[in-house]
């Protein structure tokens, strides 16, 4: 390879993770990124934690003079830029669709002009809106999505035919989309204008679905992040972690330098014109992973508020079917989600953790985007509100380790 690598949004959360991988590994890297307020904070200033060896180019994408110039001398593009708030895209449509969608026409509109030798793209779970299930007889179904009716009663739970209950299974690439929300359609955009493109440009371009990313340096003042920083932010304040549903809904939750690595084993594999799943390929439910965090910050005291509201737009279960990445790229994850707790902890002892979590569920009530149960209640008939039985959400507390239900299921990003 002989150019540079150009990471968009290099700067932020998994970028900057990215870029570290690639440094280590002998690669030059240019960053471009506009350092939004929202993830860098008001000051926009270059993150401490970026890799001194990467070359930063504040711009933005959606500026083809900036895009134009960060692309001199490329030869490799990791298109990781993005607006990433599921609520938040719920009611700032432009900007989603702008950053996200129209941010991707410029950079494609510029490759087509002078191509390079691979395009990775970042695209998201969110854009199978609920996971694969398996119905009464066996056979795998897609999910499909629960009635506001079904939520306000606290049913949480997916159902098929007739009424019968349906278990989550991993959810694999051929999955059929279903876009539930303005940021897994520009998700969805994304993905399939840089592969469109990219077979006409005879770019090879791989999408990289990645599940939840949990790690350092993402955005602890930013509601709008992933659900491990939000309830740091919360917990760091001394405030609960504030839990939708009845806390009980899986996700795949997969640690940043999984992710960092496999971004890389796309770039030295020969696969092109294809979507994987990168994720732990194991589902945890969202209330275990807030309890872990706590245990893990020394926050045993504040449990978890459990508010039996549930997102318009919001899934049970989602976990990554990860057979098509271990296949085709040989990815396979390392790290153990309870070491990797150990070292996000680490590095959130050491930050300033703003939390604006009240204000963006507000934000999101007031404009009719979230529904509450009535009455509430979890789906196991308890009221939301009661203590939470540590020992028996939380088995690690019982020197055991509880897997979760199958490999089923698993915060839509
Ligand atoms: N974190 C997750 O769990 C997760 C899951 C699935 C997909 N993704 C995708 O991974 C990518 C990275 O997410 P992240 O969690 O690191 O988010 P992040 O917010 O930390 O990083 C995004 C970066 O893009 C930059 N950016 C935003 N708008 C821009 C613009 N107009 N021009 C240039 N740069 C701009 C931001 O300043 C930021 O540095 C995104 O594409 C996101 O959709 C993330």
């Amino acid at each position: 390879m002989s150019g540079k690598i150009l990471i968009t949004g290099g700067a932020g959360f998994i970028g900057s993770h990215l870029a570290d991988e690639l440094v280590h590994a002998g690669y030059s890297v240019r960053v471009l990124d506009n350092l939004d307020a929202q993830v860098h904070g008001g000051r926009r200033r270059r993150p401490a934690y970026l890799h001194d060896d990467v070359e930063l180019q504040v711009g933005d994408m959606r500026d083809f003079g900036a895009v134009r110039r960060a692309l001199q001398g490329v030869s490799v593009v990791f298109h990781i830029a993005a607006r990433v708030g599921v609520g938040q895209s719920m009611y700032e449509l432009q900007e989603y669709v702008s950053v996200n969608t129209l941010g991707t026409a410029v950079l494609l509109e510029e490759l087509a002009r002078a191509p390079v030798d691979r395009l990775v793209v970042a695209s998201s779970m969110s854009i199978y809106g609920e996971g694969l299930y398996r119905n009464g007889c066996g056979s795998p179904v897609p999910g499909t999505r629960r009635s506001f009716e079904q939520l306000r009663r606290g049913d949480w739970e997916l159902v098929g035919a007739g009424g019968s209950p349906l278990s989550p299974l991993p959810t694999p690439e051929s999955k059929p989309v279903d876009l539930e929300s303005i940021y897994a359609l520009s998700k969805y955009d994304q993905e399939r204008m840089c592969l469109i493109a990219g077979r006409a440009y005879d770019i090879p371009t791989v999408a990289l679905r990645f599940f939840n990313v949990y790690g350092s340096r993402q955005a602890l003042s930013n509601p709008y992040t992933g659900v491990l920083a939000i309830f740091a932010s919360r917990l760091l304040n001394d405030r609960p972690p504030l839990i939708f549903e009845d806390g009980l809904q899986q996700r795949d939750f997969v640690s940043v330098h999984d992710v960092a690595r496999a971004c890389r084993l796309v770039l030295e594999s020969g696969v092109r014109g294809r979507s994987l799943n990168i994720g732990s390929g194991r589902g945890r439910t969202v209330l275990d992973v807030a309890l872990a965090l706590s245990d893990a910050l020394g926050k045993k005291s504040i449990d978890p508020e459990i508010s039996g509201r549930s997102r318009v737009g919001d899934i049970r279960h989602c976990v990554a079917d990860i057979s098509t990445a271990r296949e085709l790229i040989g990815y396979e994850p390392e790290v153990r989600f309870e070491d990797g707790l150990l070292d996000l902890c680490a590095w959130l002892r050491g930050q300033p953790a703003q939390d604006r979590v009240s204000i963006a569920s507000a934000e999101l009530h007031s404009r009719g985007l979230t529904i509450e149960a009535n009455p509430l209640r979890v789906a196991d008939g308890t009221p939301s509100r009661s203590p939470i039985d540590r020992e028996s959400r939380h088995p690690a507390r019982k020197g055991r380790t509880r897997e979760p239900r199958g490999r089923q299921a698993g915060e839509a990003k």
